[in-house]
């Protein structure tokens, strides 16, 4: 579906800013420590601390992005280890994992803790009526030659679904995907100079037309950064919950990007519902 595939294009790791916020949480049974830099007076974010509180606090009000930070245990990169050394192995692109395959994934005991703590996530979200997915993911696909707009998920962009949704994402390893302030943001069809070139590429006026034509390019999706702008890392482990742009919607969409992978990186571990 369309939204579906939007939602895949997700998400870079990056530079904090002297005046972002870190929220630093441990975790009882465990010592690793989640940090998470979010910019500073930034009301649109606002951070949980259980997953009833993720699931029911309105995307609303101004908030378009909720974050439940997390310091999750176990080792993931052991995992991804397993996973390209398995058999099967892991593809150039997006790897989808099922349950069968995490769980007779020959890891040691931190391994095993971390394949328990995916698995869960996706109990959990299944038993909330949502589909999500497991991916183990060396790179997105990437547009052959670039456009007058990037429209592909390295570029920052906004989920969108013709119905009220949301996306989920938690990112347990490798990169983490990356958001941008709705206020360092400017679409990129609100450009007037890529909207003339746009037209150009349509062939017709600025009327209903253009606009279904940059609807269906997926092109009003799509947003540059402001020169200053400071983008942030939406952290390891951590879950997300994020506006997407539907009809109706009370809230702007919550912009954001997937990380490049870098030649060297190891493949990242992603959730996405
Ligand atoms: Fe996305």
């Amino acid at each position: 579906m369309f939204f579906a595939l939007i939602a895949i294009r997700t998400e870079h790791a990056l530079n904090r800013s002297d005046s972002s916020v870190c929220l630093l949480r441990m975790q009882s049974d465990t010592s690793s420590v989640s940090s998470l830099t979010l910019p500073a007076g930034y009301p649109r974010i606002r951070v949980v601390t259980t997953l009833d509180e993720l699931l029911g606090t309105p995307l609303a009000n101004g908030v378009n992005a909720l974050c439940w930070p997390r310091a999750l245990s176990g080792d993931f990169s052991e995992v991804v280890t397993a996973l390209c050394n398995s058999k099967e192995g892991i593809g150039e692109g997006i790897s989808p994992l099922d349950d069968a395959r995490l769980r007779t994934l020959p890891v040691g005991d931190a391994g095993r803790v971390a394949i328990n703590c995916m698995l869960e996530d996706l109990r959990l979200l299944r038993d909330h009526g949502r589909a999500p997915e497991l991916n183990c993911i060396r790179a997105y696909p990437r547009e052959d030659e670039p456009g007058v707009v990037p429209i592909d998920v390295y570029s920052f962009h906004a989920d969108s679904a013709p119905v009220e949704t949301d996306t989920w994402l938690c990112t347990y390893h490798g990169a983490s995907s990356e958001g941008l302030r709705n206020d360092e943001a400017r679409r990129r069809v609100d450009d007037p100079e890529t909207r003339a070139e746009l037209r150009k590429l349509y062939g017709g006026e600025d009327g209903e037309g253009f606009h279904e034509f940059l609807t269906e390019n997926c092109y009003d999706l799509h947003y540059a950064p402001a020169l200053n702008a400071q983008p942030f890392p939406f952290g390891i482990g951590n879950l997300w919950r994020i506006a997407t742009d539907w009809p109706g919607s009370p809230v702007p969409p919550c912009i954001h990007r997937a990380p490049e992978n870098l030649p060297g990186q190891p493949p990242r571990l992603l959730l996405i519902s």
